[in-house]
């Protein structure tokens, strides 16, 4: 379950600081996982050492003279082991994807974001660790893509697993309880994107009780 911090208030500099000792404490089987600003990498990871961090997004840049890209090589440092890429609110080519997942190490773990089937196809053709799907009009919304959608996480997983089954699905948009969290691995998927949900939860610890409740 990957919990994107995208630029929520609720999840932003000492808040994301807590948001993570949160996840790191929560009792589950399930593999949680940060997704945080690079701003709040380093602390973040230097609070919950054994929390899973991830970026939201990185640039297969070297070290030199790119002003304002994000070097993979520098999140590494800062403890990311894996990051997203191509997100709806973060469009990137192909090309992009393909040039960061021949540059990062082979265990850095490239979750590359998704807006439909097709989409989903072309970029497990570049073999990164996940695909996941989100519908972009679902993204931040109340209905889960589980519910709304399941047609396009069944059809997606499928596709993924045809393309190459070493890439791994995920989906996401408006997923907030345990039950979109089961749906989504029923309709074949590994597991789950999510943000709002948790973020902007009234309590952000038993929001993420209930999303693990009933793996
Ligand atoms: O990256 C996760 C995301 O785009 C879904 O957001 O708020 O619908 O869970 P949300």
């Amino acid at each position: 379950m990957v919990v994107n911090f995208k630029t929520y208030q609720e999840a932003h500099g000492a808040s994301a600081v807590s948001l993570a000792r949160t996840m790191e404490g929560i009792e589950t089987n399930a593999r949680l996982v940060a997704a945080v600003s690079p701003l709040d990498l380093a602390q973040v990871v230097q609070a919950a050492p054994n929390l899973e961090v991830w970026c939201q997004h990185i640039d297969p840049i070297g070290f030199g003279s790119n002003t304002g890209w994000i070097n993979p090589d520098t999140a590494i440092h800062w403890g990311a082991t894996g990051t997203l890429i191509n997100h709806a609110e973060h469009k990137v080519s192909l090309e992009h994807v393909a040039m960061l997942l021949d540059q990062v190490p082979e265990d850095f773990q490239v979750c590359a974001c998704a807006a439909d089937t097709d989409e989903a196809r072309a970029l497990a053709a570049l073999v990164p660790t996940y695909v996941a799907v989100e519908p972009p009009e679902l993204i931040g919304g109340d209905v889960s893509v589980t519910s709304a959608d399941p047609g396009i996480v069944s059809r997606t997983a499928d596709a993924v697993r045809e393309t190459d089954e070493r890439v791994g699905v995920l989906c996401g948009a408006g997923v907030k309880t345990g039950a979109d969290v089961e749906m989504a691995v029923e309709l074949g998927t590994s597991g789950v994107l999510l943000a709002s949900g948790v973020t902007k939860a009234a309590d952000q610890e038993d929001s993420l009780k209930d999303l693990v409740s009933l793996l």
